[in-house]
Order: structure tokens, then sequence, then C-alpha cells
């Protein structure tokens, strides 16, 4: 599982270890957050700003508070070497890989392409697709060698519409439904399955804790925006993307590949949001 610290990540950890998988999860640490910030300049913003040592988003204290069942391995998923090192301690402690989850990520509010640094795009790009790819590349031997086993890439709703401000993000999660599609063509015949989930707004701090903003937003006015964002009015939460993870992860889904489930509230199936605020299209 990679950026498994925080937000969906955190929760399919969770539910994962929950239903009695062994789970390796990568992140940043604290300080790696501190030195890639500092070494991307302009892009450094995408990294949040609540991974502090001890705090909410620190693997190291959220494997030791899920038990032996869990395993934090600080790694940037856009560096091949230190990704190598979260596949050999699953190898290495569990004996074997049946399951990758791609979901690190980052961006969504660069704002418009012409006012975009390029440094911000080359880094959205660098975590959001070459990072699945270098993992579905590091992850096909070990689990063709167990006879099969499941990839679920963590795209977005940002891939299927045209979302303004989200250039260098749209693409990324375009891209990486290709992938998922390419992949599971390249990896079927070993039985490996590759699917994709496309989330649309959940409530995790890469929305409401998004240093590319001056300041984070209130996690509860976010929910109620989220709330209204789409047909089920509700915000999506990001135990609702765990599930439908789960569910491509797991035997239950072992005739499934190449697709992905949008865990969007109806946003993408609805004509025109500004519909449902009119008096004759009200519940
Ligand atoms: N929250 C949403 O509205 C939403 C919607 C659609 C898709 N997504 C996608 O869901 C995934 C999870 O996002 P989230 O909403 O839980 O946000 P989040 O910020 O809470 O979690 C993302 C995690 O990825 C980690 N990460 C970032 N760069 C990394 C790197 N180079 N190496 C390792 N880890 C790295 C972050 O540190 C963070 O812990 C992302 O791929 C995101 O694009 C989110």
């Amino acid at each position: 599982m990679t950026g498994g610290a925080s937000g969906i990540g955190l929760a399919t950890v969770r539910r994962f270890v929950a239903e009695g998988a062994n789970v390796v999860f990568c992140d940043l640490s604290p300080e790696q957050g501190r030195e890639v910030a500092a070494a991307l300049g302009d892009a450094g913003k995408l990294h949040h700003r609540r991974r502090a040592e001890g705090g909410p988003n620190d693997g190291v204290t959220i494997a030791a508070t899920l038990g032996g069942r869990s395993i934090f391995v600080a790694a940037d998923v856009t560096d091949q070497t230190s990704l190598e090192h979260v596949f050999a301690t699953a190898t290495e402690v569990f004996g074997g890989l049946d399951i990758l989850v791609n979901n690190a990520g980052v961006g969504g509010g660069e704002g418009p392409i012409e006012s975009t640094p390029r440094s911000l795009f080359d880094r959205t790009m660098a975590v959001n697709l070459l990072g699945p790819w270098l993992g579905i590349k590091l992850a096909f031997p070990l689990l063709r060698a167990r006879g099969g086993g499941s990839i679920v890439n963590t795209a977005s709703v940002s891939a299927l519409v045209g979302m303004p401000g989200q250039g260098a993000y749209g693409a990324s999660k375009a891209g990486v439904l290709q992938l998922t599609r390419v992949a599971a063509i390249e990896g079927a015949s070993d039985f490996i399955r590759v699917n994709a989930v496309c989330p649309g707004g959940v409530l995790t701090p890469i929305i409401y804790d998004s240093p590319i903003f001056e300041s984070g937003f209130d996690p509860a006015l976010v929910d109620q925006g989220l709330a209204g964002a789409q047909p089920l009015p509700r915000a999506c939460k990001p135990e609702d993307v765990a599930d439908a993870i789960l569910w491509l992860a797991s035997d239950e889904s072992s005739f499934v590949t190449g697709q992905s489930i949008n865990v969007d509230g109806g946003l993408t199936i609805e004509f025109d949001s500004r519909y449902r605020t009119k008096s004759n299209f009200q519940r």
C-alpha cells in the first residue's frame, strides 16, 4: 500500500488489517516530507502540512497502533530504490506479495494551466503516474511467483471529466486509468488482475490541508461543501473508497480486471448539478 499514512490509504490499511491481512504500507516519513519539500521548491507545496513526528500522519506511530499485522516503510514512490525496499519488506517479513494498492497521490488544486509552475506538473506526474507505473513494474514478478494477485490503483473522477484547475492532476489520473488497462492485459495470463477506483471529492487532508493554499480549510466546512457536490447528499468518506479497494483486492472480484469503479455518489452520472437545487427537482 502506498500513501498509507493519511486519508484513503490510512482507511484502507485499517480495513485490510481488520480483515486479517498483513500490510506493508509506505509514505513519506516526517523527515522525508521535510527533505522532499525543501528539495522541490514550488512543487514541495504538494506535500501536506500535517506530517510531524508522532503526529496524525506519522506512519511509524500508525503502525505501532495497528499492531503486528502492519509495517510502515518510509518511501517516496517516485524513487525506485526506496520502493524496492517496500516490496522487499513484504517478501522478507510476510513471505510474498498478493495485493498492491497504488494509492499515494498529490495535487488537485494547482489552478489554471497558464499560471501553474512546471515543477508542480512534474511532481504531480511523478507521484501520481510514475509511482503506480513503478509499483506495477516491481509487483508483477512477485505476484506471478504467487500464482497471481490483485493491483488496485487510486485514480479519480478528475480522470473522467474535465475539471478546471486540474490540468496536471486530471491528466495524471487519466494516465492511471490507461496504465490500469494496459497492465491488466499484460498480467491476465498470469492471473494478475489490475483495476482502479475513481473517488469523487473525499474528506481527506489532500483537500482541507493542501499546502498549495495559504492556509488549511475547516474540515467541517469542507464536509458540508462536499455533501452538496453530488446526488448522494453526504460527503464521501475515506472508508467508502477503502471498501471498494477491498473488494477489488479480494477474490470476490476474481473475474474483474482492467476496470474502474467510480466511488463518487453519482457525481459523474449527473447531467447538471444545478438542477438539483431547482424546486421541481428537489427531493
Ligand atoms: N480526497 C479526494 O477528494 C480524492 C479524490 C480522488 C482521488 N483521490 C486520490 O486518492 C489518493 C489518496 O489521497 P487522499 O485523499 O487520501 O489524500 P492524503 O493527502 O490524505 O493522502 C495521500 C498520501 O500520499 C502520500 N504521498 C504523497 N506523495 C508521496 C510520495 N512521493 N511517496 C509516498 N507517499 C506519498 C501523502 O504523504 C499522503 O499521506 C490519491 O491518489 C488522490 O489523488 C483523492
